[in-house]
């Protein structure tokens, strides 16, 4: 199939196009370099040995957008585009509702103009409700969000359900993604967070590689096994193939589905300090530090339904995160401007 990747360049798009390309599809990719560096599409084309097609350009530019499905016979979407840092949401909300609002719109105009019927979207475990028990269904209780970026994600969502009610040839995929950590095997394309980094794993790995001085853990008295915070941590290449199965399930059903990406296991932050220090033989200075305001003690998904019905399962391990967000950090210490 012929696929639009919107912010195909960022961090999981990059490795969803060397997986679209391995499996014999071709990906055409959208993204205005906001968060990212052409030179991800560049690496993932060595990876995959086919060059990927890019155009530099946002997506709420219908036209540019109508421009590309046409010249390109796109017959489905797959839609990363969007802002994502849940810190930065709570103090600029107005660009994260219009960036990630009017992109979904906007490509569901050009979709509608075109006659493409097909979306994936990119969605977040952050949807569901803080009071639900785990593990997470995709019918568990969503809402309640406690910060901008996930009510776009909240948003998005019913736009795109909505959307798909509208006309009974429309199929959308909504994923909801646990917590994407680790890199390709090859070292070659990763995730380089601007600044500070907000999450545990590249946290850790700038930690390791001497970037940071300390991780700080937030929060020892939860209550889980060692009192710091659990979460279902999903290697980026599993996630990234959860697309590929998901374009397979969307060429034989219409309506709007939902399925989570994760791998139905929880790990603490201990646990992954401790697995990346063993699996890459360095040391991780650690400091119990006060909670982070917003987070759950325990978060890990249900993936019975992604098993039955798109047919995926994550496969790589906790070392393997590890082993590969090492090996791309170490590489690229200054990520794509090494
Ligand atoms: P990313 O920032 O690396 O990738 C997003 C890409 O979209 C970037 O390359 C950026 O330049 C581009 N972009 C943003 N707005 C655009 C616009 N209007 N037009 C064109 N391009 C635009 O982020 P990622 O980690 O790869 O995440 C991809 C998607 O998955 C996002 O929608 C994110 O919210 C969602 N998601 C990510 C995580 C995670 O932990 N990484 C978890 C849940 C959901
Ligand atoms: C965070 C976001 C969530 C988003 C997800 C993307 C918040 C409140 N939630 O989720 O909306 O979808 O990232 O992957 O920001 N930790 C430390 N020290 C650190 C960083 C994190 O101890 O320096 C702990 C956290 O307290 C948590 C665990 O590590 O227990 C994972 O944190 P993180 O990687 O930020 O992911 P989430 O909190 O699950």
């Amino acid at each position: 199939m012929n696929v639009l990747v919107t912010g195909g360049a960022g961090y999981i798009g990059s490795h969803t196009c060397v997986e679209l390309t391995e499996a014999g599809h071709t990906p055409i990719v959208i993204d205005n370099l906001s968060n990212s560096s052409p030179k991800s599409l560049e690496r993932a084309a060595e990876i995959c040995g086919r060059q990927i097609r890019f155009y530099e350009g946002d997506v709420r530019d219908v036209g540019l957008v109508e421009q590309i499905i046409t010249e390109h016979n796109i017959d489905c979407v797959i839609h990363f585009a969007g802002l994502k840092s849940v810190s930065e949401s709570v103090k600029m909300p107005l660009p994260y509702y219009r960036n990630n609002l009017e992109s979904t719109m906007a490509l569901c105009d050009a979709m509608t103009h075109t006659g493409v019927k097909k979306i994936v979207f990119s969605s977040s475990a952050t949807v569901y409700s803080a009071d639900n028990i785990m593990p997470l269904s995709e019918s568990a209780k969503t809402g309640d969000c406690t910060n901008p970026y996930g009510w776009t994600k909240y948003m998005c969502e019913q736009i795109l359900r909505d959307f798909a009610a509208a006309s009974s040839e429309r199929s959308v995929v909504l994923l909801r993604y646990f917590n994407p950590v680790g890199a390709h095997p090859s070292g070659l394309i990763g995730e380089h967070p601007n600044g500070v980094p907000n999450n545990l794993m590249p946290y850790i790995s700038q930690t390791a590689v001497g970037k940071r001085e300390c991780l700080s853990i937030f929060g020892d008295d939860y209550p889980t096994p060692d009192g710091t915070g659990v979460r279902d941590y999903i290697h980026v290449v599993d996630l990234a193939k959860g697309h590929v199965a998901a374009l397979k399930y969307l060429g034989s059903h219409t309506g709007a589905s939902v399925f989570n990406l994760g791998t139905g296991k929880g790990t603490s932050v201990r646990q992954m300090v401790a697995a990346f220090e063993q699996a890459c033989g360095v040391t991780v200075p650690c400091k119990t530090a006060p909670r982070r305001a917003g987070d759950l003690a325990v978060c890990y998904a249900s993936v019975d339904k992604s098993a039955c019905e798109l047919d995926w399962k994550a496969e790589k391990t906790i070392e393997d995160m590890c082993r590969d967000s090492w090996n791309w950090q170490k590489n690229n210490p200054n990520g794509y401007d090494d």
